[in-house]
């Protein structure tokens, strides 16, 4: 990437103009992330370190946030830390399925049930995070059991997550509310799961993201901010969506922005403020 490229430059700049414009089209920074604390992350890396058998399947929602590939037969090729930082600023799409949850709390989403939503039924244009909305809350956290292995948490079918990895080849990474993806379909097994689907084709899941508004379907967009913890194959995460704050079909736009060296800068000048209209485009 060329050096001269500074999103975090970019980003001073958006919020910069976010706090001082009066604009109805403004941005909305909205932090999706539950955090962890260090105790929860202390027990967590504790047992995987002493090599503690563990019921990954349930999900692990202590962790808060968390980002992941393959759970399984992590070989370290295949851990958060490769993750192509390209791949981590995406369009968001959200998948509002709470309606099905609320019918049945366990709902396995299959194929043909997903297919209705649009953003599943085509490839994106561009790389895309998908998030899953189930309805998950804290309460919901009380049906797992990770020491007896046993949940009661919505996930995708195994049919669903091939389609996701073989046909929508511009979905980067996925994301839930529920602390897992695994389904009552595939929670049993060892390698015919969604994350081993997904994670083999190189996409990324982010779990027990936190909604804490309402949000719009399209037009945001997502950063996700793993951990860059070496050799282990689950990190916490942050997780931040930029959305258009009207409803309305703008869609945000993140675009990146050379660095102007300060002495060709022009004195007071405005050009260098990022113009809104154009960002949301
Ligand atoms: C990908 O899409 C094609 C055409 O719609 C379909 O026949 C195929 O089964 C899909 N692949 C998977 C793994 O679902």
């Amino acid at each position: 990437m060329n050096k001269n490229v500074f999103l975090v430059t970019f980003l001073l700049h958006m919020s910069h103009v976010y706090y001082c414009i009066e604009d109805p089209d403004r941005i909305d920074v909205v932090d999706m992330t539950k955090p962890t604390t260090w105790r929860d992350l202390a027990i967590y890396y504790g047992a995987v370190e002493k090599h503690w058998k563990m019921c990954i399947n349930c999900g692990v929602p202590d962790l808060g946030t968390g980002i992941h590939l393959e759970h399984t037969g992590s070989t370290g090729s295949m851990h958060p830390a490769v993750i192509p930082s390209e791949y981590l600023l995406s369009r968001l799409s959200i998948v509002d399925v709470s309606t099905l949850t609320t019918l049945n709390p366990s709902v396995v989403l299959t194929l043909d049930v997903a297919l209705q939503w649009a953003a599943l039924k085509h490839d994106p244009k561009e790389p895309t995070l998908l998030l899953f909305k189930f309805g998950w809350t804290e309460e919901d956290n009380s049906r797992i059991n990770v020491g007896a292995c046993v949940c009661k948490v919505p996930g995708l079918s195994y049919e669903l997550a091939e389609w996701i990895a073989a046909n929508l080849s511009h979905v980067v990474g996925v994301a839930t509310d529920t602390p897992t993806f695994e389904s009552e379909q595939t929670r049993e097994f060892a390698s015919r799961t969604v994350s081993n689907v997904l994670g083999r084709s190189g996409i990324y899941m982010i779990e027990n993201v936190h909604f804490r508004r309402k949000m719009p379907e399209q037009g945001c967009m997502a950063l996700a901010m793993p951990l860059k913890l070496l050799n282990a194959p689950y990190v916490p995460t942050r997780l931040t969506a930029f959305c258009p704050s009207t409803k309305s079909d703008l869609h945000v736009v993140m675009a990146l922005k050379k660095e102007i060296p300060i002495q060709t800068r022009l004195p007071n000048s405005r050009v260098y403020d990022v113009n809104l209209d154009e960002i949301l485009s």
